[in-house]
């Protein structure tokens, strides 16, 4: 094949030719690049290799055997002067050195002087190592990486045709098609002509200007062929017609970009896409064409959201998607939302139990049912005057043993609980501490569930315990959409991403930290508390819905497809060595305790449909008052269904989890409640009633 460059001709304006035809150009120089491309690849024939070794020995020997075996010419270098002689003669692809002992050159110097040069932009060094060459140091790592990879010795010519071999096909081929790139923009940037590509014997393969299509006889042309592949880059120079020798900007552009792709270090994702761009190669066009649609969806960067069909899709999970899911389309507004200024740090005016035994006698008594999932946490309020995260609290932290864990005497825990209690904002109708004790009963409720105890340390339970209590500390009663679009302070301090968690999350600590009479951490060691510190975090971000489904999914394909694999026993001790599993566990774990009322008993259930469906309506009412975006229109006090929002809610975003959830901690009871309530519902809704029950039960 040879590329044709055409002359000017007497009858085409010359001026700009290839610049008034750009944007049609630029897919054909795609496709000629591609051309062009395989042509150099396939050039490469012969590989010629330095090595640079002041004495002779085993190791150099390996090299020289290994090159005779793959078929590349090979030259031997004693002194650096010699080595930056022969590679300027022969700007070999490869250069071996040696870099074992310091006595008889600096391995470094050597190197960087070769790289100064030119024509070392395309060739790959390796510096043969000593076993005890220390490579663990990042920076280092980084900078030499440019200057040269590492071969940790070894005389056999298995292991140096092998390290040969792996270079010509990684680094050296990409080197050849980045230099056949260059050549093309090169090329084209310079070209005021146009351009051809023919076969052979010049039947035209890609052209481009149409209207010289026909008459390339008469056309002189430059062979673009490279005659001497040693100097391929001076005649790639030589097609650049009306530019300089020196090289062009385009080309130190690609040049450094070349040695961004040659660095080691990369993100999983790449790795991912360079295995099935590796392993579409050798596949048959079924599969290749299957790994083309998954390198597809790899690519875009909403990897775990579902994404919602746009014909019959449900005005509720639309909303509620919309609504839970989404930052909300960024508004600033003089709408600001304002958050209570002052946290309520006294806390003189609350009855505050002594002792977790000094507790009213109706109150012990209804904790004594703490541990069943049947517990009914609206009694809990009731009798406890509004204050049944305190209560709660006392109780499951004992029975975790959290005071011993921590260190600190339960006056303390009492009154850091009654500071988080206090933070929390009673008007809300379902973001109020009720909400944050009934995730607490959860979380302690699932880890005491076998699986989930067995698989986690007593540091993730003294975590994921107080990670439910303040998960929704300070909660506005509005969700992150809202916020967002009415420009609040805190959308603005946290650029719209997380703004509720990671507000909850840095208040609470805030809080703790500032008061030594409350601060449940001060007895414990620098260390633990950032273990600790760290692992609620990643439990209260987790709570977030944005990253819903990403955290489902990760937790589907780590715990629960592996778990059906191995055996029961051995796979929960087994987790304790997975640090990465065992927060999997824990964000599945609040997240569940943060959305289990459809799985709580009937009358529960629809008491906390009803706060929740009372909170989304104040949220609507605020917006329309403000004139702001209505995040979830269905939330319309005068217009919504209920039931049919907790149908969409349940099928979008619980079946799902807790199908995953109890597949690893078993919760029977849980999924029969839901499928009960499930039902509830749905008979609602078939029977068109939009509200929390039958016009005839509201009497209950
Ligand atoms: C040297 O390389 C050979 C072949 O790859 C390998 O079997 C051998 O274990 C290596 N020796 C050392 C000491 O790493
Ligand atoms: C072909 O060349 C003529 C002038 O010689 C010009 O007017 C016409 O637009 C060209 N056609 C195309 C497709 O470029
Ligand atoms: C617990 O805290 C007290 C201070 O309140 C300290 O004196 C003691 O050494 C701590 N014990 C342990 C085991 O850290
Ligand atoms: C703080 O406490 C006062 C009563 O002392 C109450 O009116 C106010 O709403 C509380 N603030 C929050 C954020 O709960
Ligand atoms: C939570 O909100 C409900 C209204 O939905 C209210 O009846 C209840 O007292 C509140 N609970 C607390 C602890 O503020
Ligand atoms: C918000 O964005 C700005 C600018 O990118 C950045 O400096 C700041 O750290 C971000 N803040 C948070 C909380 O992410
Ligand atoms: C836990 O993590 C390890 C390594 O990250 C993984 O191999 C294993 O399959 C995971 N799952 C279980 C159930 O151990």
């Amino acid at each position: 094949m040879v590329l044709k460059e055409r002359a000017q001709q007497g009858n085409l304006s010359p001026a700009n030719m290839f610049t008034c035809r750009t944007i049609t150009a630029f897919s054909k120089a795609v496709n000629i690049i591609e051309v062009v491309v395989k042509i150099f690849a396939m050039r490469i024939t012969i590989l010629y290799v330095l090595l640079i070794f002041a004495k002779e020995d085993n190791q150099s020997d390996g090299f020289w055997w290994a090159c005779d075996k793959a078929g590349y010419r090979c030259n031997i270098a004693q002194t650096p002067e010699s080595a930056l002689e022969c590679f300027l003669d022969k700007h070999q692809e490869i250069i071996v050195i040696d870099h074992r002992n310091s006595r008889y050159f600096d391995a470094e110097d050597v190197c960087r002087s070769i790289r100064a040069t030119e024509p070392s932009e395309h060739t790959v060094i390796l510096a043969v190592v000593p076993r005890t060459y220390i490579t663990n140091l990042p920076f280092y790592f980084m900078h030499s990486w440019f200057v040269f990879q590492q071969f940790m010795e070894n005389n056999s010519i298995t292991a140096c045709y092998n390290e040969l071999i792996q270079i010509e096909h990684g680094e050296v081929r990409s080197q050849f098609k980045l230099r056949a790139c260059n050549a093309v923009f090169t090329a084209l940037e310079h070209c005021q002509e146009a351009i051809e590509i023919t076969s052979e014997d010049h039947v035209i393969q890609s052209h481009h200007d149409e209207n010289y299509s026909g008459d390339n006889s008469q056309s002189e042309s430059h062979s673009f062929k490279c005659k001497n592949r040693r100097k391929d880059s001076i005649d790639v120079k030589s097609i650049t017609s009306q530019s300089s020798d020196a090289p062009s900007l385009q080309t130190r552009q690609y040049s450094s970009m070349a040695r961004i792709h040659s660095m080691t270090i990369e993100a999983p994702i790449t790795k991912v896409i360079n295995i099935i761009n590796a392993a579409q190669e050798n596949s048959p066009i079924t599969v290749a064409e299957a790994l083309d649609r998954v390198l597809e969806i790899l690519r875009t960067t909403e990897l775990y959201s579902p994404q919602l069909g746009t014909k019959d899709e449900d005005p509720h999970t639309s909303d509620l998607v919309g609504g839970l899911m989404t930052d909300g389309l960024r508004r600033l507004s003089g709408n600001e939302y304002m958050f209570s200024k002052n946290t309520n740090l006294s806390h003189s005016h609350l009855s505050v139990p002594n002792t977790i035994n000094d507790v009213p006698p109706c109150i012990a008594q209804l904790l004594d049912n703490e541990e069943s999932w049947d517990f009914n946490i609206f009694e809990l309020e009731a009798v406890t005057n509004k204050r049944p995260l305190v209560y709660l609290g006392l109780k499951v932290f004992g029975r975790f043993g959290v005071p011993e864990f921590l260190n600190c005497s339960e006056a303390t825990l009492r009154a850091w609980l009654q500071m988080i209690e206090a933070n929390y904002h009673s008007s809300n109708a379902y973001h109020n501490s009720t909400h944050a004790a009934d995730v607490l009963h959860a979380t302690a409720f699932f880890l005491g569930k076998e699986r989930v105890k067995g698989s986690l340390d007593h540091l993730d339970e003294v975590a994921a315990l107080i990670a439910a209590t303040i998960h929704d500390v300070d909660h506005p009663g509005r969700t992150n959409s809202f916020l967002c679009n009415a420009g609040s302070e805190l959308a603005v301090l946290y650029n719209d991403t997380a703004v509720l968690e990671s507000h909850h999350t840095a208040l609470a600590f805030q809080l703790t930290v500032k008061d030594s009479k409350c601060n449940i951490f001060k007895n414990i060691d620098r260390n633990h508390y950032r273990t600790l510190r760290q692992a609620i975090i990643d439990m209260v971000l987790a709570t977030e819905m944005t990253k819903h489904f990403e955290h489902v999914n990760k937790f589907v394909n780590s715990i629960n497809k592996p778990m059906s694999e191995g055996s029961d026993c051995e796979y929960a001790a087994n987790m304790k060595n997975f640090p990465d599993n065992q927060t999997l566990i824990k964000r599945m774990m609040i997240k569940c305790a943060d959305v289990a009322n459809p799985c709580r008993p009937l009358e529960l259930c629809i008491e906390w449909a009803g706060r929740i469906s009372e909170e989304y309506f104040a949220q609507t009412d605020e917006e329309k008052r403000q004139g702001l975006p209505v995040v979830m229109p269905v939330f319309d006090r005068n217009t919504c269904s209920i039931p049919k929002s907790q149908i969409s809610f349940i099928d979008y975003f619980i079946t799902d989890m807790f199908d995953a959830w109890n597949a690893f901690a078993h919760l029977p009871v849980l999924m029969q409640h839901l499928a009960n309530n499930y039902k509830h519902w749905k008979m609602l809704d078939e029977l068109k009633c939009k509200s929390l029950r039958l016009p005839s039960e509201n009497n209950n």
